[in-house]
């Protein structure tokens, strides 16, 4: 080897050194709890972990499986309880300000304002990340739970047709059953209970009522006549599933419709990530359609990580850059291709996305127009997390007795919505 070949080559590695030093310098550790454990959750999450390992940190996984996230918050208050927060925690809605109220969160305005969050965020999602004008949390998506995911060869087999309202999803769920096609895949948490009742609530009730019986949990509205009508139809919901549907997750619920064992499913676009992850594609192997009756409507279900305050300097420059990295335009494609929801950020470009995807986005700008964008109360957008589990528990009770009258539910859910 040339003299000038080695010192070339002894130069390279002290600079390849030195780069290293640097990197190990500001690396840091990023703790993330999160409930991504599904095929497609699993997909999203690690173009997570890939984006903030690009930029030299190592990311600690704190996945704690349960779909909607119930699991994951009871560990997580343990975690916080004993003054070991993760940096960052899948956290959503009125929850956040909870946390805040608690000192715990950590402040992301820098990030917020170099990146210029304020400007790239729809303004109701920009405060619900805030805390007194402060940015505590950064969303990742926008998930629309009022869907309904159907099997299209399953529906031929039937001779039957995919539903727009509920009359006739009741009749298709015939046609189905006939043919000895379980007509509504199901699964048995209340969560998964709930995200059908309020697409029931929402086709049957229409958006203001909506509003007034679940998000505003006016006692009259709750007491109502639409209400009783509902409460009927929901249950009606029920005789359509499957004896195996009590304690079954709702990716599983997924798959039944994916095989084509089930006709149908009311779920979030989350599920839409599961048909992906199999490889289906949207308009041949599956059909996403708005639930019944809400097609003018848009249940949201916003994804964001609440970033906990941190001590090691190291670890909070990681933090930041997990904080910016999620608002790209980079990975919110990303993300979301994989996740089925919808990217946050405004103006960002849809070539990539499929029509679900497209329909979605396109709904998601026309309701907020409309007055008919709603919070989901099932995925924690609403209420306090203390009156939404109490009106969970509630409306599971009555999907799930044999005895419970619609009068007596009403009064239940009625009590339920006052727990504060
Ligand atoms: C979350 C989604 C998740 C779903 C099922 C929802 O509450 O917002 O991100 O995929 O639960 O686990």
């Amino acid at each position: 080897m040339s003299k000038k070949m080695m010192f070339a080559l002894r130069a390279g590695a002290v600079v390849a050194a030195s780069m290293v030093t640097v990197l190990a310098a500001q690396a840091g550790e990023v703790e993330v709890l999160h409930w991504w454990t599904s095929g497609g959750e699993a997909k999203a999450a690690k173009s997570l972990q890939a984006t903030l390992q690009a930029k030299g940190h190592s990311w600690k996984d704190f996945a704690v499986a349960g779909g909607g996230g119930d699991s994951a918050m009871t560990v997580l208050k343990s975690r916080v309880v004993s003054g070991n927060a993760p940096a960052a925690a899948q956290i959503k809605g009125p929850s956040l300000q909870e946390w805040a109220q608690e000192g715990v969160l950590a402040d992301m305005s820098d990030v917020a304002a170099t990146n210029q969050w304020d400007k790239l965020l729809p303004t109701v999602v920009g405060n619900i990340m805030k805390y007194k004008g402060k940015y505590v949390a950064v969303p990742v998506n926008v998930h629309r739970v009022n869907w309904l995911w159907a099997n299209p060869e399953a529906f031929k087999k039937a001779g039957a047709k995919v539903p727009t309202n509920w009359d006739e999803f009741f009749a298709a769920a015939e046609k189905l059953k006939a043919a000895g096609i379980i007509p509504v895949a199901h699964g048995g948490q209340n969560w998964q209970d709930f995200t059908t009742f309020e697409a029931v609530a929402l086709g049957v009730g229409g958006t203001e009522f909506y509003k007034k019986a679940l998000v505003q949990l006016d006692q009259a509205t709750l007491k109502s006549e639409t209400m009783t009508k509902v409460l009927t139809t929901f249950k009606r919901v029920k005789s359509y599933t499957d004896k195996n549907a009590p304690g079954r997750d709702w990716n599983l619920a997924t798959a039944m419709v994916i095989r084509g064992e089930a006709g149908m499913q009311l779920m979030g676009d989350w599920a839409k990530g599961e048909f992906i992850s199999a490889g289906k594609k949207p308009g041949v192997d599956f059909v996403c359609t708005a639930a019944p009756g809400t097609a003018k409507a848009f249940t949201f279900n916003i994804d964001s990580f609440a970033l906990f305050k941190l001590k090691n300097e190291a670890n909070v420059k990681a933090q930041k850059d997990l904080a910016a990295a999620v608002m790209s335009p980079e990975f919110q494609e990303v993300f979301n291709l994989n996740k089925g929801s919808i990217p946050v950020r405004l103006g960002q470009n849809m070539d990539k996305f499929d029509d679900c995807a497209k329909q979605s986005s396109k709904d998601f700008v026309e309701t907020a127009k409309t007055n008919t964008l709603v919070p989901s109360i099932a995925h924690g957008m609403a209420v306090s997390s203390a009156a939404e589990g109490a009106i969970k528990d509630a409306v599971s009770n009555f999907w799930n007795s044999d005895r419970m009258t619609v009068a007596q539910a009403m009064d239940k859910i009625a009590a339920a919505a006052r727990t504060k």
